[in-house]
């Protein structure tokens, strides 16, 4: 049976579709992968349609309402990894994410509005008792905002993640060709922080 990673935040702008397309891109080339694109903005599915033929294969699918069960279980027993897209707000499509989901990625940048917003998305995936984290995105490279955050987090007890992703511009450019920083630059900065991140996402599932 597949797992489940949901990426979900109902603040807009986090780094929700970005995320979900370089992780599923970045497992495509070990696992089967599919791809659950249930927001409304469909950002992912134009990612998908620009994505290169000879890129590593993803299953695609973007589904919405009622329909959202019935396709993940679907695709749940023919892959090893799901990755659903969740629109910027907690709606029943995305309520029916969380709960199919083994684990519940929030991405935030370093603002207090961005951290706020996050506390509806855990309060939803601990009603629903799924596991969530908290992800660092978009971090400038300098300053003491990184350690500033990621103390203040820790203090409110929030689950976060020790990975972390940078501010790079690599992520909108390899997006617009349907790709993922794995991808255009294997040796980029972008890319290690994207397997690291993945790599303890895979540890904390399993
Ligand atoms: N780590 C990052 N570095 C630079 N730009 C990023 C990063 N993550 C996301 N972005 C950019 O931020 C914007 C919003 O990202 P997106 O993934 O669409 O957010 P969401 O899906 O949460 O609304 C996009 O322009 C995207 O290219
Ligand atoms: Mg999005």
């Amino acid at each position: 049976m597949a797992i489940v990673i949901t990426v979900a935040q109902q603040k807009g702008g986090t780094g929700k579709t970005t995320l979900a397309a370089n992780i599923a891109a970045a497992l495509a080339t070990s696992r089967r992968v599919a791809l659950l694109d249930i927001d409304p903005q469909h950002s992912l599915t134009r990612w998908n349609e620009l994505r290169p033929k000879t890129a590593a294969k993803i299953t695609f699918s973007d589904v919405s309402g009622w329909r959202v069960t019935g396709e993940l279980d679907r695709l749940k027993a023919t892959h090893d990894i799901v990755v659903i897209d969740s629109p910027p707000h907690i709606d029943t499509d995305a309520r029916l994410a969380i709960r199919g989901a083994n684990l519940v990625l929030i991405p935030v940048q370093p603002s207090a509005p961005d951290i706020w917003a996050a506390d509806g998305t855990l309060k939803l995936a601990a009603a629903e008792k799924r596991k969530a984290t908290l992800v660092l995105n978009r971090v400038p490279s300098s300053g003491k905002l990184r350690e500033t955050m990621t103390a203040q987090l820790k203090a409110d007890g929030k689950p976060l993640m020790t990975a972390t992703i940078g501010n790079r511009t690599g992520f909108a450019s390899a997006f617009a060709d349907g790709l993922a920083v794995t991808e255009t630059a294997p040796r980029s900065i972008a890319a290690n922080e994207l397997r690291a991140l993945l790599a303890e996402l895979l540890e904390m599932i399993g």
